[in-house]
């Protein structure tokens, strides 16, 4: 390779002719054309631009045919004309960005959705940032016919769970029409009315509570992520659970890091999830024990652990847990705690695992994506 030669001569200060220098060029140039041109080939477009001065170091091939910029112009970033497009790319020249990957789509008979991501990297003292562009509409065309066979699978076992749930409810409220009626028939309205209308009133509440879940379950989630301390939503939480844990002797211990970067989190989702995990626990130490929550970094990631010392989990159970209206609990659990949990940290682009034993105890991890703006290293390439 020529280009180790000249690198050679420049580092060594090696007197050459003008002649040998000017072939070990042009052989430079050759391999410059070479590694480019396997670049060029790739369907995956690059963008390579110095941080500091903004100058677009390398661009290749694929650029143009996957979003709509005019490849010879000096900052073919410059020339893209979509908004959201240059509000990224502003944003990640700007270290503003926050997401590691986003998806945009263009065109108006067919469109194409691109996928973007960038990665910062050091070399020698100057920091690049590597922009790469993926075409991803076939996938995401083949995810939608996935997702709509998945989709339709889960309403059936969601519909047959609603069919279940509300036929207590209705079956109670019959008994208690038609004892009304038979109240009022034989003149005994006044001493009986008041307590069956009563039980019919509970049920219309139970019944509601079923829509509301099974909207919840099934409705497309807003989500409003916004940078924000993981630590200060868990010590809300703690301070909010802190009288029920105590009337149920159960202690909370956190080991929160201080020094936890900040996540992009809807504090109001999380806190739903977080607390659906908690009232589990707290259902699963009926005679007490220890509530641990405990949050780290770990390398891209924060993990998020809540520990408790209950009556842990079958391994049929294990199984099932994230099932809508799986339960395990008679009269008093509908099985959507759950189901919500995986909704809301799916949104977070985050991820669950579980550990769970037999009379031993729960543990749930999660884990949420550091946004790049707050790792605290780049990848150093020398
Ligand atoms: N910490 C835990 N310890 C033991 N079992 C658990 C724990 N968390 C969940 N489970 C099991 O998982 C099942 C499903 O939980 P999920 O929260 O989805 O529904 P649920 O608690 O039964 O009802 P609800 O809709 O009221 O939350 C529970 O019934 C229980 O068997
Ligand atoms: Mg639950």
């Amino acid at each position: 390779m020529s280009i180790r030669l000249l690198k050679k001569v420049v580092s060594s200060n090696l007197k050459v002719s003008e002649e040998h220098f000017k072939e070990i060029i042009n052989g430079a140039i050759d391999d410059y054309d070479l590694l480019k041109e396997v670049l060029d080939r790739e369907d995956e477009a690059h963008v390579l631009i110095e941080r500091e001065s903004h100058a677009v170091v390398l661009v290749t091939r694929s650029l143009a045919k996957l979003i709509p910029v005019s490849i010879n112009s000096k900052n073919p970033l410059d020339s893209v004309k979509d908004q959201d497009l240059r509000k990224y790319f502003k944003a990640v020249l700007d270290g503003t960005e926050s997401m590691d990957v986003r998806d945009f789509s263009f065109g108006e008979g067919e469109i194409k959705t691109v996928r973007i991501s960038y990665m910062p990297f050091m070399l020698k003292d100057r920091e690049y940032i590597d922009i790469r562009f993926n075409d991803i509409t076939e996938t995401l065309k083949k995810e939608v016919k996935l997702r709509n066979s998945e989709a339709l699978a889960s309403m059936t076992t969601m519909a047959a769970g609603v069919a279940h749930e509300i036929k207590n409810p209705l079956a109670a409220m019959q008994i208690y029409t038609s004892l009304l009626r038979k109240a009022i028939a034989s003149g005994k309205a006044e001493e009986k009315a008041n307590g069956y209308i009563d039980i019919i009133e509970q049920e219309t509440e139970r019944l509601n509570e079923i829509a509301v879940d099974f909207l919840f379950a099934v409705k497309p989630m807003q989500v409003d992520l916004k940078m924000d301390s993981l630590n200060d939503i868990i010590m809300e939480l703690s301070d909010f659970i802190a009288v029920e844990a105590a009337t149920k002797n159960i202690r909370i211990t956190l080991h929160l890091d201080k020094f936890l970067p900040t996540l992009m989190l809807d504090r109001k989702l999380l806190r739903r999830a977080l607390l659906n995990i908690i009232n589990n626990s707290f259902y699963a130490m009926k005679n007490g024990g220890e509530l641990i929550i405990e949050d780290k970094e770990d390398g891209n990631y924060v993990k998020l652990l809540v520990i408790d010392n209950g009556c842990g989990m079958s391994e049929e159970t294990k199984k099932r847990i994230f099932e809508p209206y799986y339960t395990t609990k008679a009269e008093s659990g509908t099985g959507l705690g759950l189901t919500t949990v995986l909704k809301i940290i799916n949104a977070h682009q985050g991820e669950i695992s579980l550990d769970s034993q037999l009379g031993v105890g729960t543990c749930f991890t999660f884990k949420f994506p550091i946004p790049k703006s707050q790792r605290k290293s780049l990848d150093r390439k020398e």
